[in-house]
C-alpha cells in the first residue's frame, strides 16, 4: 500500500487553494517504484541527440525507468532503440557506447543481431527444437525524433512527441534548437528525490534568496509561467541594466521549459542547456546535463562556453544544497504538507496536477 495515496492527497484543487503533495511521497521507497511503473515508463524519456549517434553501427546505452536501453544507428541509418537484453539468457549487448559495429554481439554466450534486431547468429545451437530465429529478435523500443532530440517510450502509448512538445518550436523563435553542436555533458547527484528537484526548477520564487547572482541578471517583473498541456514555461527576459555575457552578447532572454516528468530546456539565443533528472532511490537523484551550442569550435565560443558552464554550476551547486535541506526537512514529524505562492509557483503547481494525473489513471483505471 502505497503511503497518503487517497481520493484527498489525489484531488487536484485550484491553485490558490491547493495543498502540495504529501512528504511521504518524496521519501518513501515504494512510492518511488510506483512511479518507475506508472510515469517514467509511460512517458517520452530523452535519451540523446542525433548527433551522439551520427554514423552507422553507432551505440549508446542509457538507463530509463530501470531498464538497460541500447541506441543504435542501424544499417539504414534510422536511429533505433532495443532493451540492452540478449533473448537467449538475458545478457547484454553492450556495456558501454561504441561506434561503428557491423552487428550487435551478445557480451555473454556471442548471440548476434543485425543493427536493426533481428537475430543472426547462434554458436553451437544444433538438435535445438521448437526454436525459429526470426522469434527471438531484439525487443525494440518505440523512439522518436524531435528538433534533433531523441526520444524513448516503453510503453508504447505515449502521445505523439509533437503533441507533447506543441507550441515550443514557434514560442523561441528566432533561437532554434536544430543543428545545434553537441559540447558536453556533467551529470551531478543531488541528495533528494526527483521531484524536489523539478518542485524547485518550477519557481522563481527561490532565486532571490539561494541564487543572488542569477537574482541580479533575471528581470524579475517581468518573469511569467505559462502552463501547457504537458509543459510549463518560465520565461524572463534579462535585465537592460545588468552583466549577461556570461550568456553571449546576443542574449536578451530566457527560456526555461519543463517537460514532464523530468526534461528541462533551457533555451537562450544561440544555446540549448538540457537537464534531466534520473530517479536513483527514494532520496538520491542525479541531474544530467547536455550543453548545445550553434558554434563550439571558435575561440571566441570556446571561451563562452566556459564561462556559461562555469556559471551554471555555480547556480547547480546552490540548488542541489537547497534541494538537499528540503529533502531532510521532508523526513520531519512537523512537515506534511504545505501551500503555494499563486504568483511565484503556478508551474509547481502545474507539475504536481500532471503528477497526481498519472497516478490516478493509474490507479483508478489500471
Ligand atoms: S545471454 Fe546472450 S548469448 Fe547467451
Ligand atoms: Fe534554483
Amino acid at each position: 500500500m502505497l503511503p497518503d495515496f487517497t481520493p484527498t492527497t489525489l484531488a487536484i484543487e485550484p491553485l490558490e487553494r491547493a495543498e502540495t503533495i504529501p512528504a511521504s511521497w518524496y521519501t518513501d521507497s515504494s512510492f518511488n517504484a510506483h512511479e518507475r511503473e506508472v510515469i517514467f515508463a509511460r512517458t517520452w524519456q530523452y535519451i540523446g541527440h542525433v548527433c551522439m549517434i551520427p554514423n552507422i553501427g553507432d551505440t549508446r546505452v542509457a538507463s530509463v525507468a530501470g531498464e538497460s536501453i541500447l541506441l543504435v544507428r542501424d544499417q539504414h541509418g534510422q536511429a533505433r532503440a532495443f532493451y540492452n537484453v540478449c533473448r537467449h539468457r538475458a545478457g547484454p549487448l553492450a556495456t558501454g557506447d561504441g561506434c561503428g559495429a557491423r552487428m550487435l554481439q551478445c557480451k555473454y554466450h556471442g548471440w548476434t543481431y543485425t543493427l536493426d534486431g533481428r537475430l543472426r547468429g547462434v554458436p553451437h545451437w544444433n538438435r535445438v527444437d521448437l526454436f525459429e530465429r526470426e522469434d527471438f529478435g531484439l525487443r525494440a523500443v518505440r523512439i522518436t525524433e524531435w528538433e534533433g532530440l531523441l526520444f524513448v517510450d516503453l510503453s508504447g502509448d505515449a502521445p505523439q512527441i509533437d503533441e507533447v512538445l506543441a507550441g515550443i518550436r514557434e514560442r523561441i523563435t528566432p533561437a532554434t534548437l536544430r543543428d545545434k553542436q553537441f559540447h558536453a555533458r556533467y551529470v551531478y547527484p543531488v541528495a533528494c528525490n526527483w521531484k524536489v528537484y523539478m518542485d524547485n526548477y518550477l519557481e522563481g520564487y527561490h532565486v532571490p534568496i539561494v541564487h543572488p547572482e542569477l537574482n541580479k541578471v533575471l528581470d524579475y517583473t517581468n518573469y511569467v509561467t505559462e502552463a501547457h498541456p504537458w509543459y510549463s514555461l518560465q520565461y524572463s527576459p534579462f535585465r537592460s541594466d545588468a552583466d549577461n555575457s556570461m550568456y553571449g552578447a546576443n542574449a536578451t532572454e530566457a527560456f526555461y521549459y519543463c517537460v514532464f516528468p523530468n526534461l528541462m530546456l533551457n533555451i537562450i539565443a544561440g544555446r540549448l542547456q538540457l537537464n534531466y533528472v534520473r530517479p536513483l532511490d527514494a532520496e538520491h537523484c542525479e541531474v544530467i546535463f547536455d550543453y548545445f551550442y550553434d558554434d563550439v569550435t571558435s575561440h571566441a565560443a570556446q571561451e563562452q562556453i566556459a564561462t556559461d558552464v562555469r556559471y551554471s554550476e555555480e547556480v547547480q551547486r546552490e540548488d542541489e544544497e537547497i534541494c538537499a535541506h528540503v529533502q531532510h526537512g521532508l523526513h520531519s514529524r512537523s512537515y506534511h504538507t504545505g501551500r503555494f505562492s499563486v504568483e511565484r509557483e503556478e508551474g509547481v503547481h502545474h507539475f504536481q496536477a500532471l503528477l497526481k494525473g498519472c497516478l490516478k489513471k493509474r490507479t483508478y483505471s489500471g
